[in-house]
């Protein structure tokens, strides 16, 4: 018997030798630990010892056993720290390695200018307003005084959807839209794309921004206009600019006029960006018609307003000095990236 565990031992032992792996391990201690394994069997049999021999082949036996659990135990730490180590070769991570770049996006020229006229215009009190591209002839032109037979609603100059749909050509029907759900005071500006059936050249292109301004309030009259809008310019353009306003005609208000500012390039001495005028044509305003607040359920012989309409593009382009409108609508990045 004594003779039997030796040769357990050691055929254990030369197994563990070569055992490679986790379930090599296992195998070998089931095979010989395990509740049918050949040590098992050999404890299984002391019954048919004598006493004399029982508690010396027992304390054998036991040692065999505690030296196999120990050796497979040291073995599978082995196995199991070079499994590791070569896990940790296969993923190493060099850190000095130069990281991938990540390129950092920036905004668009006109998006950058439109966020400052909303800064300005918030810190004014004004909320922002948005209407829909495709819009109603009644907002676009009818409820605006525009006429039938004005020339502005000509297929030339209007994209028709249907004969009453059009895409917007200017953001004042946004006026109608906020006049017709919030009654005054109202202050907003509402900016939008705007729709025309131009051809594209270096100052014209079918799609282009506008922003809408609208003020309704008792008692407001052209002074806050002037005053409002001269503001407006001064901390867009800086603390010297100057305006001056210009009579004109728009069918929604009255009266209507331009407002131009003194050149920010050459602060009124005339050059090659006013075209040697001082002065730079920049948005088209006026006091609102009294059939436009009739129109959207104002009394008019309560309230009065103003507003103004101005291109983004236009502002974009003098502050940036671009002289070709196209720029902002080819996204060359070459061009984006400068700003
Ligand atoms: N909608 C006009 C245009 O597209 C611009 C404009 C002029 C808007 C006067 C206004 C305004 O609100 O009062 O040319």
């Amino acid at each position: 018997m004594k003779e039997k565990l030796e040769q357990i031992k050691n055929k254990a032992e030369e197994a563990l030798a070569h055992a490679a792996d986790i379930d090599a391990l296992e195998k070998i201690r089931i095979t010989y630990l395990g509740k049918k394994g050949e040590l098992t069997a050999v404890l299984k049999g002391m019954g048919a010892l004598s006493p004399e021999e029982r508690p010396v082949i027992g304390a054998l036996a036991n040692e065999v056993r505690s030296f196999l659990e120990k050796e497979i135990d040291e073995k599978k730490s082995q196995i199991t720290a070079k499994l590791q180590n070569e896990q940790l070769k296969r993923e190493v991570i060099d850190v000095t390695m130069p990281g991938s770049k990540q390129d950092i996006g920036r905004l668009h020229p006109l998006t950058k200018v439109l966020n400052e006229i909303k800064d300005i215009a918030i810190g004014m009190g004004f909320s922002i307003a948005e209407g829909p591209d495709v819009e109603y002839d009644y907002y676009n032109f009818e409820a605006l005084n525009i006429p039938k037979n004005h020339p502005a609603r000509d297929t030339q100059d209007t994209f028709y959807i249907e004969d009453n749909i059009v895409l917007r050509t200017q953001t004042s029907p946004i006026q109608v839209r906020v006049m017709e759900k919030q009654k005054p005071p109202i202050r907003v500006i509402a900016p939008g794309r705007v729709y025309r059936s131009d051809a594209v050249d270096a100052t014209h292109s079918p799609v282009f921004h506008q922003i809408e301004g609208l003020v309704v309030d008792k008692g407001i009259t052209m002074a806050d206009l002037k005053g409002t809008l001269e503001a407006f310019m001064k901390r867009l353009y800086g603390s010297d600019t100057r305006v001056r306003f210009r009579p004109h005609h728009f069918p929604f208000t009255e009266p209507s006029a331009e407002l131009d500012i003194s050149c920010f390039v050459c602060g009124g001495e005339g050059c090659r960006v006013c075209k040697g005028e001082g002065w730079i044509e920049l948005l088209g305003c006026g006091m609102v018609h009294p059939k436009v607040l009739a129109n959207c359920g104002i009394d008019p012989e309560v309230y009065s307003g103003f507003a103004f309409g101005c291109g983004l593009e236009r502002i974009a382009m003098g502050r940036y000095d671009i002289d070709d409108l196209r720029l902002f609508f080819e996204n060359d990045l070459r061009f984006l990236k400068q700003f």
